[in-house]
């Protein structure tokens, strides 16, 4: 009681004992943190997006694609029957910045890949009504006769491997060729492809095989989603049900 008064009564020492306070709660809290080996639980199949996704995926941030859709199934029941196993922190690991998103006017997509046909894709970015007339998203017809500018793809991945992302010197030399060889499956480099991204889908995906478009980039990003873990091998570690 009387030294409590003493601490109340002098600002300065209450000051002082304040910062200790909350110095001591936050190296409680922050240093464990760097004891830990890693906070995100390792998964068989994840692996850094091809040259032809990444690009793909700049498309769907620059269109504010994420104004609309999130990418994260939540672990509940209602989420998981419509769309899949809930999402891992693991699964998007190499988004830099990662596609959560808060806000869902039109569906999940963090799972849409292998859903539809690549056809049912490039019909529904061109004209959405077309094909769910009820639908309110912007069709986006222009991806599909914009040709793909991808110079920099190189010094995309590199960009990308300086923030962690593992992209190796042979994936970073061979972007350019490994992009286009996503995109036409008559190229040679469709196994080195592979070989180098597991689980890469190729094909002509935008139906327009003289050009590669900003349609065969979107289409190739969406069709990879939510298929690069495969859930019938996965344990948990902890059960989250
Ligand atoms: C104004 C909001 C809005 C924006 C922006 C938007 N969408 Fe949509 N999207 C929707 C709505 C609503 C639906 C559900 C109706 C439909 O299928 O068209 C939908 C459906 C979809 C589907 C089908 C999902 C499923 O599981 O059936 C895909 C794929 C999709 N959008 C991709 C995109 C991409 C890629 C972009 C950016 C280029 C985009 N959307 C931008 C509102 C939006």
């Amino acid at each position: 009681m009387f030294n409590h008064k003493i601490i109340e009564t002098n600002a300065t020492l209450l000051l002082v004992l304040s910062l200790l306070v909350v110095t001591v709660g936050g190296i409680v809290e922050i240093a464990p943190l760097f004891y830990l080996e890693n906070t995100i639980e390792k998964v068989k199949g994840m692996r850094p997006y091809t040259p032809l996704e990444l690009k793909g995926r700049n498309i769907y941030v620059r269109e504010g694609c994420y104004n609309c859709h999130s990418q994260m199934v939540r672990p509940f029941r209602d989420e998981v029957e419509r769309y899949g196993h809930y999402s891992l922190a693991a699964e998007s690991m190499y988004d830099h910045p990662f596609q959560w998103g808060s806000k869902r006017t039109g569906p999940d997509l963090a799972r849409v890949g292998n859903r539809y046909s690549d056809a049912w894709h490039v019909q529904h970015m061109i004209a959405p009504r077309s094909i769910v007339p009820e639908s309110i998203m912007p069709g986006y017809p222009f991806l599909a006769k914009t040709p793909l500018n991808y110079d920099k793809i190189a010094d995309h991945l590199k960009a990308n491997r300086f923030v962690g992302v593992p992209y190796d010197d042979a994936m970073i030399e061979n972007a350019k060729a490994d992009l286009e060889a996503q995109a036409n499956p008559d190229a040679d480099g469709g196994d080195a492809l592979q070989e180098r991204y597991p689980k890469a889908q190729i094909r002509d995906f935008d139906g327009q095989p003289n050009q590669i478009t900003e349609m065969d980039a979107l289409v190739a990003y969406l069709q990879m989603l939510g298929t690069l873990v495969d859930f019938s091998d996965y344990e948990p570690k902890q059960d989250y049900r």
